[in-house]
């Protein structure tokens, strides 16, 4: 409905696909606003497409993945893994119905992981790396933990799942703010003279002050680093979907955003599309199985095909592409009938 989503470039060739292992990171804000639906049928999607894809649920104060695949309490879980249960990330994949899928499900039972010591985070870092899946989605818990940027900025694709209410547009503002500080700590802190002037930009409240004025006095106080803090904004390109759209108004809204965030924050964010509103999301979520299975051929699952194709994927076999992108619905279908066995 509404209007035709932008016609983006695509940012990934098929070639770069098939040779590198893709992380992408899905965040944010503000709780509730789609992540972990849209995590688990991007994952799909993928799948169906022919790639191998691992979904992670990052939500380390949350974790709910396994539930969108009908798995009550997952056998294995990243628990086993941080706990040291289970010497390799490897060890606690879980299968799904479709062998190009694979799941890391969240645990519960251990109070505190939402702040993961630095060792721990960078061996998972590691073993994630290290895992063999051509895409490996992490789903990400809501708010600005530092592990939930962390993910997000370690990643090579970020997405934000933001919503038309004010409330998620403000969390998704301020989850990006958050993420350039973060590049900026993680990069500059070991000079004392720019962590205190970060934190300081930071902290003092300076609504007006924009990204690049902090950028300025990075490369006031350190001329060297004043190029670097520049790349570190310009290279950060998260991508916006604005999930759960009910008027075309919302999608104005949407242009909008990316704008702010462009002006004050000096990042640009591409918007990817939208995904509308529909009760049928519920439906499929109280059933615990991934809405693209339940309802293949619905707008919802047209808009995140859409989705992917506006990411520049390719179908493994070249049966559907950007131009054709309804036509993947029948081969959903035929895929959420080897799900129902
Ligand atoms: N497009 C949509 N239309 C209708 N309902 C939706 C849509 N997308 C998500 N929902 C519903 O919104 C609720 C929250 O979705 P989801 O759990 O994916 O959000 P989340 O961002 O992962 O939340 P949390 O921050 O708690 O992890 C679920 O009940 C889901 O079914
Ligand atoms: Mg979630």
């Amino acid at each position: 409905m509404f209007k035709k989503l932008p016609s983006t470039s695509p940012t990934i060739t098929l070639k770069q696909v098939q040779l590198e292992k893709k992380i992408w990171a899905v965040a944010g804000g503000k709780g509730g606003t789609g992540k972990t639906m849209i995590t688990s049928n991007l994952g799909v999607g993928l799948a169906i497409l022919g790639y191998k894809v691992i979904l992670i649920d990052g939500d380390l104060g949350g974790a709910d993945l396994h539930l969108s695949f009908g798995m009550p309490v997952p056998k294995r879980n990243l628990n086993d893994f941080l706990a040291g249960r289970v010497s390799s990330l490897h060890d606690v994949l879980l299968p799904t119905q479709n062998a190009n899928l694979s799941l890391i499900c969240g645990g519960s039972e251990l109070i505190g992981l939402a702040n993961l010591p630095y060792q721990r985070k960078e061996k998972l870092k590691r073993h994630i790396n290290q895992l063999d899946a051509d895409f490996i989605l992490v789903d990400l818990g809501a708010g600005t933990a530092y592990n939930t940027l962390d993910f997000f900025v370690i990643s090579n694709e970020g997405f934000i799942i933001c919503n038309p209410e004010p409330q998620a547009k403000i969390d998704a503002y301020s989850f990006v703010k958050n993420a350039v500080y973060r590049r900026f700590l993680q990069t500059f802190a070991r000079n004392t003279l720019l962590k205190d002037l970060i934190i300081n930009f930071g902290n003092n409240g300076q609504r007006a002050l924009k990204i690049r004025d902090l950028v300025n006095r990075i490369g006031d106080a350190v001329p060297d680093y004043g190029d670097k803090a520049q790349e570190i904004v310009d290279t950060f390109r998260p991508k916006l979907i604005m999930n759960k759209v009910r008027k075309k108004r919302q999608l104005e809204d949407a242009d909008r955003f990316c704008y702010l965030v462009r002006e004050y924050l000096s990042v640009h964010m591409q918007y990817l599309g939208h995904i509308e509103y529909d009760e049928g999301v519920v439906d499929a979520c109280e059933k615990m199985r991934p809405f693209l299975l339940d309802q293949p051929t619905s707008k919802v699952s047209l808009n995140i095909y859409n989705t992917l194709f506006n990411m520049g994927i390719q179908d493994r076999q070249l049966r559907y592409d950007r131009k054709t992108y309804k036509k993947m619905a029948k081969g959903v279908k035929l895929e959420s009938k080897l799900w129902k066995e």
